[in-house]
């Protein structure tokens, strides 16, 4: 597909569709069509860039191209069998809670096209990690690498930290007993959702390290990744990052939705028109934020865990940015949905032609490069 189809006649269309159904229309017909392998090949065709110059080996996972999906686009892991058709070399299915929540109160997804933003307040809608495996086990894939992001169930009952601490541990003790475990790359720990009832309480020294104690006393035999807060100051993210390094945190994910209404990176109508809605905001108004973090991760951790960018990734260079400023990975939505999916295909072998410029044998030398 090319990317002014999918801007000038497709996007169009969608978008005078609720934000909600569109997504579920998506994630319904990616599901039917990773279903069958002529459809996967003709995306694949289409769509999908490959290159040895890409392909990396992250916390001993091969990954074929450094573009994932991030949490919250496929939470109940529809599209295990399409995505890499669709050109990811990665995808995070969920946020998944251990118990069914039907999700916070509709709008729960907004669009903000002049800030290229979505106001987000979906709090964990999630079918239960139960239903969420068992229903597609037998479908998800065996060679694309997926993880699964686990979150505490968002309900009053679990709004204290040491509730959540106890849904998560239930959560990830569910999973590693269950068979898909083998086919899982990793698991992830989501401690950063802004839209949940006890938002934020376990990004504490006490609480992280209670979590991360407990999750590594199931003794999963997978690579462990944490999903971080945006806005955070410096000090306090780099303690709680030292205490994910002592744990053995393989990789963390900077980050999730920016809170602050107030942020210059939002356009002023859009302040005004979400003033009385709830959520908070993905795509562009994250981007200076989120690579500032990965920057300051980088220089402090660079050597003791990956990290993997994103927040406002439209392009190859937003991409390019975030892998030079210290990301081995990245991952995207928001752009995706502005963009379309082609726009995968598009940032892969954007990034390969930014990096050959720049003199990289291949995308790992350039992780860094500008901060070295
Ligand atoms: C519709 C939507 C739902 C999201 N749900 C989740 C979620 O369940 N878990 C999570 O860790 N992040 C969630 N996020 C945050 C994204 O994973 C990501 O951190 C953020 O949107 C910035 O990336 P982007 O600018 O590429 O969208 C969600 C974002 C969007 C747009």
């Amino acid at each position: 597909m090319r990317s002014s189809l999918y801007t000038k006649v497709i996007k169009p269309i969608l978008f005078k569709f609720d934000p909600e159904f569109v997504h579920n229309l998506f994630t319904s017909t990616g599901r039917l069509m990773g279903g069958y392998s002529i459809a996967r090949k003709i995306l694949s065709r289409s769509m999908r860039y490959d290159s040895k110059f890409l392909e990396q080996e992250i916390a001993g996972i091969s990954f074929k191209n450094p573009v994932g999906l991030a949490a919250g686009f496929d939470y109940n892991g529809n599209l295990t069998q399409i995505l890499e058709s669709v050109g990811f070399g990665f995808e995070s299915v969920g946020t998944v809670t251990y118990s069914y929540y039907e999700g916070n109160k509709k709008p729960r997804l907004v669009r903000l096209p002049k800030s290229q933003s979505i106001l987000v307040n979906k709090g964990f809608k999630s079918d239960g990690i139960k239903n969420v495996l068992n229903r597609n086990m037998p479908k998800w894939s065996n060679s694309f690498n997926v993880g699964v992001s686990i979150g505490a169930t968002n309900s009053k009952e679990c709004s204290t930290p040491l509730a959540q601490i106890d849904d998560i541990v239930r959560s990830f003790e569910y999973i590693s007993k269950h068979e898909i475990l083998k086919k899982l790359s990793y698991l992830e720990l989501n401690i950063s959702c802004p839209n949940v009832l006890g938002s934020g309480s376990l990004a504490t020294p006490e609480y992280l390290k209670m979590v991360l104690r407990k999750i590594r006393m199931i003794g999963i035999n997978k690579p462990l990744f944490v999903k971080f807060q945006l806005e955070i100051e410096w000090e306090k993210a780099k303690e709680l990052v030292k205490i994910m390094v002592d744990h053995n945190v393989d990789a963390i994910i900077l980050s999730n939705l920016l809170k602050n209404r107030e942020a210059e990176s939002i356009k002023q109508e859009d302040k005004k028109f979400v003033k009385d809605l709830k959520g908070n905001f993905s795509g562009k108004p994250t981007y200076e934020l989120s690579n500032q973090l990965i920057e300051n991760v980088y220089k402090e951790f660079g050597s003791k865990i990956k990290i993997i960018g994103l927040g406002g990734i439209f392009s190859a260079q937003d991409a390019y940015e975030k892998i030079k400023r210290g990301a081995s990975l990245v991952q995207l939505i928001t752009g995706m949905i502005y963009e379309g999916p082609q726009l995968i295909g598009e940032i892969n072998r954007g990034l390969e032609e930014l990096a050959r410029k720049d003199g990289f044998n291949n995308i790992q030398e350039a992780v860094g490069s500008k901060v070295k």
